[in-house]
């Protein structure tokens, strides 16, 4: 194998010179697959995270009484690099993960990486696994920034120590195929309101979704569509993602009000969506709404922009028309076609690693 020599600052690290993986035939999905390096940067509770560094990709050790294993002190993020035609890497809006991990960080009584930290340590991952990055249509750069209490501590207290550390695998589609939800009239996902963690992407806003949606998934569906906790009337947030529906031609999702995750992808769509000069509303929508809607699709990250093809309610199940001639395709692919570099970022929004 080739090898070449990449300089971070005082790092020095080996890089191979491709990955060994026939993209072409590949079944990558949302699954881990190891890469090289990851970024690790320690910081004390009451300090401030200053220098961080590649490491090889592997196992973290950590101590039983760590804050993160007992009490779920930790957030993460969740951004892709995408590869351009001619072979260029894009991040797409990485200062808004920097910006939603700090909100995160606050609520949970945790130090933060600064805008900036943040950024430049995405960048040096991705530039440290610049091989892992799939050609274009065949799938992305999945990156993984977490912010975990390390520290030890029995008593409910924040860690005396944090760790940011960033991983990154290749992924293709989250979901196979459009989506057949489920709405979920027994769980819920975060509680309503701006008094819960919801809001942000708490490593805790997650297990509890697992009930649901084993049950959903031996019942043939493909996820679950949660109701708001207060009065169990009102669609919020999928699982992974976040929900919109279309009716009339007008696109509306729910406003986010402290418990549905703000997403970025959600933001971009909406102003994407405006820009083709369609009316968005950010309301509260309600389940009998979803079930008499056009057209209903969901956005993140992992999802990209996924076209719902049925809702079920309790005995009613909702279809709604997906493909090429949907709102939602036209979105979606306008939003990719910016992160790929095939349709011009008028706004900036990405930004070039190599
Ligand atoms: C993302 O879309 O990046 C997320 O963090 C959702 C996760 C369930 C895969």
């Amino acid at each position: 194998m080739v090898l070449f020599f990449v300089f971070y600052d005082s790092n020095v690290v080996a890089v191979g010179n491709c990955a060994d993986i026939n993209w072409d035939e590949h079944e990558l999905g949302f699954s881990p697959v190891p890469t090289d390096f990851m970024y690790v940067m320690k910081c004390a509770k009451g300090d401030k995270f200053s220098q961080g560094s590649l490491v090889p990709y592997g196992n973290i050790e950590i101590s039983p009484f760590a804050v993160i294993l007992n009490y779920g002190q930790g957030i993460f993020e969740g951004l892709k690099a995408y590869r351009t035609e001619d072979g260029r890497i894009l991040l797409f809006r990485p200062e808004e993960n920097a910006q939603r991990m700090k909100i995160g960080a606050d609520r949970l009584c945790m130090p933060s990486p600064s805008i900036d930290q943040f950024v430049t340590a995405v960048k040096q991952t991705v530039l440290a696994n610049k091989r892992w990055v799939p050609p274009l249509e065949k799938g992305t750069l999945y990156i993984r920034p977490l912010l975990i209490g390390t520290g030890a501590s029995l008593s409910l207290t924040p860690a005396p120590e944090y760790t940011f550390l960033i991983y990154c695998t290749p992924v293709t589609s989250y979901h196979k195929s459009s989506l057949n939800l489920k709405v979920e009239s027994k769980f819920h996902r975060a509680i309503t309101g701006s008094g819960g963690t919801g809001g942000i992407k708490s490593v805790t806003n997650y297990a509890p979704v697992y009930t649901a949606i084993t049950e959903a998934k031996a019942n043939g569906f493909s996820d679950v569509l949660f109701l708001d906790s207060a009065t169990g009337k009102n669609i919020e947030e999928v699982s992974s993602c976040n929900v919109f529906v279309v009716k009339d031609n007008v696109i509306s999702t729910p406003e986010t009000n402290g418990a549905i995750l703000p997403g970025i992808t959600r933001k971009s769509i909406i102003d994407i969506a405006l820009d083709l000069g369609y009316e968005v509303m950010e309301r509260t929508i309600s389940v009998e709404e979803i079930l008499v809607a056009d057209e209903v699709f969901c956005t993140g990250t992992a999802v990209v922009v996924n076209s719902v093809s049925s809702v079920t309610y309790k005995e009613t199940r909702a279809e709604y028309k997906t493909g090429a001639e949907t709102l939602s395709e036209k979105l979606r692919k306008t939003l990719v076609g910016i992160q790929t570099g095939c349709v011009e970022d008028k706004k900036g929004w990405t930004l070039r690693v190599d």
